[in-house]
């Protein structure tokens, strides 16, 4: 049992795990209501689909809606980045319906020219996980919004070394972009439940890879890996 585990770690930790794990094999699987449900360029949302049970964040900022439990673990991690940090995280975007997704996309498309362009900077309509109530984009009061500098700022390395804690990942990472399909996004963090997030962020893998090991059922190896 141990080997395997190493096996699989080490595998991740080089990456070669990433390379045997393209965006379609990474299928989602679960629950669309739960909180491990994936959604990527490669696994869209229904146009359809609204999450049920989705409230305001009580917290600083623009768009603070998500999904009921999402809500509550952001304002336990924003009430702890304040007292450990005293440091004012705000909400950028929560909840982004398919018809915001697409007036985004759109506008991109009129700006640029093409959808080959498009792409680059902006997710389809369904491709963005913010769709499902459980991705926030997260920012420091006071900083620019939505830029890499939040990686380096007191808030962004905070939230990047403790959000597992509340059940978020960071889920945009450096080195993933061929995995996730998207580029490095410090601010964007995915809800996932305590459990899960600690796994992921103990073993640095990406979504994708951890649900294509839950379906090779090593999910179990993976969660119980000791020190
Ligand atoms: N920027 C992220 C990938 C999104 O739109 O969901
Ligand atoms: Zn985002």
């Amino acid at each position: 049992m141990q080997s395997i585990l190493k096996t699989i770690l080490s595998l991740a930790a080089a990456g070669t795990m990433m390379v045997s794990a393209p965006l379609d094999e990474a299928a989602p699987q679960h629950d669309m209501d739960g909180p491990v449900f994936l959604a990527n360029r490669q696994w869209k949302v229904s146009r359809y689909y609204i999450p049920e049970n989705m409230r305001q964040a009580q917290v600083q900022g623009q768009v603070r809606t998500l999904r009921e439990e999402a809500a509550t673990a952001l304002e336990e991690m924003y009430a702890a980045c304040k007292e450990e940090k005293n440091i004012t995280l705000t909400s950028i975007s929560g909840y982004r319906s398919y018809a915001t997704q697409r007036a985004i996309y759109n506008r991109k498309l009129d700006r640029v020219g093409s959808k080959a362009k498009a792409d680059e900077y902006v997710a389809r309509p369904g491709a963005s996980e913010h769709q499902l109530g459980l991705a926030m984009d997260v920012s420091q009061k006071g900083k620019s919004n939505l830029s890499a500098s939040f990686a380096k700022q007191g808030g962004g390395k905070w939230v990047a070394e403790n959000c597992w804690r509340f059940g978020f990942i960071i889920r945009y990472q450096k080195g993933w972009e061929d995995i996730t399909g998207y580029e490095y996004e410090p601010w964007h963090v995915r809800y996932v439940g305590k459990e899960v997030a600690a796994a992921i962020h103990k073993n640095e893998m990406p979504l994708e890879t951890f649900l294509l090991l839950l379906r090779e059922e090593k999910l179990m190896d993976i969660m119980i890996v000791e020190e």
